[in-house]
């Protein structure tokens, strides 16, 4: 039975929001979960639209705010909109690439209020870690940003996303992290989503790399408990298991687009049937409760076998429905990164062949541009890779 249905008091309120308030950003990262159509900022919500949208969040009962993009701080209002968030006594925190702007905002940030700062490395050593954002000079930058944060006294987490151009590093962006005095450390392998996907074959890392990253993890939580929090996303083609994808659809978290798009996940709008809802025309809470697009994962209600009756179902909610129809060309398809999925050893393979071949270039992640390489197509159970 679906335990949550709209309008009705057995819904519970969301967590977390995501606000993605502007696609623009200095790097041109190829791990991008971005879609490849990014918004332009002639379509970017204003400064009182989204202060209206975080007002109906906290009284949705939203307790997180994550200032997110592209590059938040590279809106000329971030300052105001971090200020709204501490009135409202929502708590932000602040996803940036720590280039660009970001500094010299930072200090007018911490002062409106801003709670948390999450900074990406793409590396550890600079020419990798600037090969892989597209941005010379960044390296530094993001060191001289760090160091800002924690004179502050902000709490600062660094975000590795991991992937064969950069696994050889885990051990490096441990003591990284340690060096910036960074509270915490995400250790995310790649999901393969927007960019990503496309970019899948230059990405994979093969299964011992993987397997060597999670010991070098395990050891170094160890190791450094009390000082440092490692947390470790394990890449989904090499899991046993699918993550509940954004805590299950519908259940935790709202995406709102640079333009006003609503969304129960950050690349729901590859599945193309979907009717999203705009900020413009309807309140956060209507969207919450009503929207085609809220709804039509939520629960259990749509799922097929195996996930039906499977005692899982409501511990991972049948895992990521864009992974889903990427891999299996079905939303509402089991996550073949689920070793009970019927395609699932086909992922396994997959990931396999092309962990093995020589890595094609990055399509990197660009504003306007004609993507050059098509996303690769959904796999057949019966059919050869
Ligand atoms: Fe999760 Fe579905 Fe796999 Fe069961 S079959 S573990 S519910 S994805
Ligand atoms: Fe959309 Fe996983 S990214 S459900």
């Amino acid at each position: 039975m679906n335990a949550i249905t709209p309008n009705t008091p057995s819904l519970p309120a969301p967590v977390g929001l995501l606000a993605e308030l502007t696609h623009r950003c200095p790097l041109r990262c190829p791990y991008c979960s971005n879609p490849l159509e990014l918004d332009r900022r002639s379509g970017e919500l204003d400064t009182a639209t989204w202060q209206r949208v975080l007002t109906e969040a906290a009284g949705l009962g939203v307790l997180h705010v994550h200032l997110s993009g592209g590059e938040p701080t590279a809106r000329n209002d971030i300052v105001e909109i971090t200020r709204t968030c501490a009135e409202l006594g929502l708590y932000s925190n602040l996803i940036t690439s720590g280039v660009g702007g970001a500094l010299a905002k930072l200090d007018a940030l911490y002062d409106a209020g801003l709670d948390h700062v999450q900074l990406s490395v793409q590396g550890v050593d600079a020419a990798n870690a600037e090969k892989i954002g597209g941005l010379k000079n960044a390296q530094p930058q993001k060191f001289a940003f760090a160091e800002r944060v924690t004179q502050l006294g902000l709490p600062l987490t660094l975000n590795s996303v991991i992937h064969r151009g950069n696994i050889h590093e885990v051990e490096g962006f441990i003591d990284l992290a340690v060096k910036l005095g960074a509270k915490r450390l995400e250790v995310a392998h790649t999901q393969y989503y927007g960019w990503a996907y496309v970019n899948r074959a230059a990405l994979m890392p093969d299964k011992a790399q993987v397997d060597q990253s999670i010991r070098i993890v395990e050891a170094a939580r160890e190791r450094l408990k009390g000082q440092l929090v490692i947390d470790l996303v394990v890449p989904d083609y090499y899991a046993k298991y699918p993550k509940a994808c954004a805590g299950g659809w519908g259940r935790k978290l709202m995406n709102v687009t640079p333009a006003g798009k609503v969304l129960p996940c950050h690349a729901a709008e590859t599945i193309k049937q979907l009717e999203f809802w705009y900020v413009s025309d309807h309140s956060l809470a209507d969207i919450w409760a009503n929207s085609p697009a809220f709804t039509a994962y939520r629960g259990t209600d749509w799922m097929q076998e195996p996930c039906r009756s499977c005692d899982r179902r409501e511990k991972d909610w049948g895992g990521c429905r864009c992974q889903a129809l990427a891999l299996a060309g079905d939303a509402a398809a089991t996550d073949p990164a689920c070793s009970l999925s019927p395609l699932h050893s086909k992922v396994r393979e997959l990931a396999k062949e092309e962990a093995a071949e020589t890595p094609p270039d990055y399509v990197y992640r660009t504003i306007g541009s004609n993507v050059d390489r098509a996303a690769p197509p959904p796999l057949k159970e019966d059919a050869p890779l």
